[in-house]
């Protein structure tokens, strides 16, 4: 096993720019043997190193299926603003993966949810497009295929709506439905303009029998699990990826508590149920 409190050194392959401040990076481990023992799982996330600037932990945005591992990363500050300067080639540290995933056994013979505001897709594409992989080269290994698939997915405007030329795609195994804040006239729009909320109104489901995996902006997720609870979704059947400032990554620093779990060990991914008397306090 390799030391995950020293970051290994991984090299850009590529480079797609989603929105004006959002950008997809693949990246390539450089050191064959870490190569070999790194896995993830969908929900986890790794910390990205850059010499004397910082570390930021970002998720991983591609699925275990694909050959690459891909961050999906919205400048924010001082790390992601140094990120956002690279350059295919460059190399960057990384430490990970770390924290909780989705729980894909929840999923197996029911249906799934999936619920992102804005940067908040970036973990869910590892659980759609491992669905979706999954689903086009039959692998036998996903196990998790029939039932109903459907996405919401709401962004400030249709310009910020990340990986919007895969949602096509997507409809191959996903019902799929986008919702924007605002909309100009000029901008070509076809989905709805309001709150993401709002789209539950629009989509058929059986409550009893549905999955929820949820990450966006935390007043999102609270009004989301208030409207899906009204509507007969239990509690622990709803789970949402957390954020926190963090330093560590892995359960050492404090700096992610939670109450008494840790968002980088016990999460990012948590049981609604398991959390709820935490969420919308500050600094716990
Ligand atoms: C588990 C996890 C997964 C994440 N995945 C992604 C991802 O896939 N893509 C992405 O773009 N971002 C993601 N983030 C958020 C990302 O880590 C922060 O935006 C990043 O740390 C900012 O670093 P910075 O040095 O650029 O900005 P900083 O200067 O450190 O921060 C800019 C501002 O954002 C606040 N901030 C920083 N980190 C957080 C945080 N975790 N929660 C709340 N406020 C914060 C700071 O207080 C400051 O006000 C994730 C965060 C966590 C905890
Ligand atoms: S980031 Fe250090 S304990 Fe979570």
């Amino acid at each position: 096993m390799y030391d995950k409190t020293i970051p290994f050194d991984a090299a850009i392959r590529w480079i797609k720019k989603e929105t004006r401040d959002t950008t997809t990076y693949a990246i390539k481990i450089i050191n064959r043997e870490i190569q070999r023992l790194y896995a993830f799982k969908p929900g986890q996330f790794n910390m990205l190193y850059l010499p004397g600037i910082g570390e930021a932990p970002i998720s991983i945005s591609s699925a275990p299926i694909d050959n690459e591992i891909m961050h999906t990363i919205r400048i924010a500050g001082d790390v992601t603003t140094h990120i956002s300067r690279l350059n295919t080639g460059d190399v960057i540290g990384v430490r990970g993966p770390f924290g909780s995933s989705w729980p894909l056994e929840e999923i197996e013979d029911r249906d799934l949810m999936i619920i992102a505001g804005g940067v908040g897709i970036a973990p869910l594409r590892s659980v759609i497009r491992h669905l979706l992989v999954g689903k086009r080269r039959k692998k036998s290994s996903i196990q998790y295929q029939t039932g109903k698939k459907i996405i919401l997915y709401g962004a400030k405007t249709p310009k910020d709506m990340i990986f919007r030329d895969e949602f096509p795609r997507y409809m191959d195994a996903f019902e799929v439905f986008l919702t924007v804040d605002k909309a100009d006239p000029e901008e070509y729009w076809r989905g709805e303009v309001g709150l993401i909320t709002g789209l539950l109104n629009k989509v058929s489901f059986n409550p009893l029998n549905t999955v929820v995996f949820m990450c966006g902006p935390e007043v999102m997720m609270q009004s989301m699990v208030r409207e899906l609870m009204l509507r007969g979704v239990p509690g622990e059947k709803i789970f949402i990826s957390m954020e926190r400032n963090m330093n560590c990554g892995m359960g050492i620093c404090g700096h992610c508590m939670f109450g008494p779990k840790f968002v980088c060990k016990d999460g990012p991914v948590f049981r609604f149920t398991d959390i709820e008397g935490f969420l919308g306090i500050k600094e716990i």
